[in-house]
């Protein structure tokens, strides 16, 4: 398979007669090798700060952190595209600490893109970014690292007037030059009018059927996270009850020293 970048991507229009972008979380080297050819764009998503780190949110994520999970996945993968997060302020301080941070996300993470949060606000530094070379994709919507300014994990753009600005933030974004834009957490009909309206692919997540792809965090389709069950996550496996019978198999053929048998162990002459 070839590798997919961001020309490929920005073709992916559906109502050009393109087909759906799939897009999946990885943090680290075993999952991207799995994932790696069965999807089209993997994100080494700050989500990882929830997932693997356990905190309430992604707030304290940090760009070493980032650079770390993003150069782990890199080795795994082949042929999909590999966009990083950048974390919560190591882009909104000013322009020139977001590009020299997103410049360590592509070169010592190994990722081929990063993307930031955001619309409006967040343009000029995008048009520095893109203009050095640093592809960017957009999220805007629910904006995790904002949830405090957002009161909680809510569906963004229930009123016109939160819809119109997200529409805005959109086009900002097109404009500065990002090559797609994440959907997360607003009606189907907003993401709609966005995806028509824009000429870049929209990725979405809690937003309906109408982007131009979807992306989900893998542990949680995958029925891992069994702490978290939103509506917009379809399990498409249960792997948390497979994982612990296992692990219950395992620790009770230890127990009763059933395990490990000849064919496991090794011998001076064999
Ligand atoms: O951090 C993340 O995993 C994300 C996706 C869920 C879009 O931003």
């Amino acid at each position: 398979m070839a590798q997919i970048n961001t020309l490929s991507i920005r073709k992916h229009k559906v109502a050009q007669g393109s087909d759906p972008l799939v897009a999946v979380t990885a943090y680290d080297y075993t999952f991207a090798k799995l994932v790696d050819g069965l999807v089209d764009i993997v994100l080494v998503g700050d989500s990882l700060g929830m997932v693997v780190q356990g905190h309430p949110n992604t707030l304290s994520v940090k760009l070493e952190e980032m650079i770390y999970h993003s150069r782990c996945v890199a080795k795994g993968l082949k042929s999909a595209h590999l966009v990083v997060d950048m974390p919560f302020m190591s882009y909104q301080i000013n322009i020139e600490s977001a590009l020299k941070n997103a410049g360590r996300l592509l070169s010592e993470g190994e990722a081929h893109a990063v993307k930031v949060e955001g619309g409006v606000t967040v343009s000029r530094t995008i048009t520095r970014m893109v203009e050095v070379g640093i592809p960017v994709m957009g999220h805007v919507g629910l904006t995790p690292q904002s949830v405090h300014a957002l009161g909680g994990y809510r569906v963004q753009g229930k009123t016109a007037s939160a819809r119109e600005s997200i529409i805005q933030d959109a086009i900002a974004l097109e404009d500065a030059g990002v090559y797609a834009i994440v959907l997360e957490g607003i009606p189907i009909e907003l993401s709609q009018a966005i995806t028509d309206r824009v000429k870049v692919p929209t990725i979405g997540i809690g937003a309906g059927p109408h982007c131009d792809g979807q992306i989900l965090v893998l542990q949680d389709f995958l029925g891992l996270n069994i702490d978290f069950q939103p509506k917009f996550v379809k399990k498409f496996a249960e792997l948390a009850e497979e994982t612990r019978s296992a692990v219950n198999a395992y620790a009770s053929e230890v127990r009763k020293k059933s395990f490990p048998e000849k064919e496991h162990s090794f011998h001076v002459n064999s």
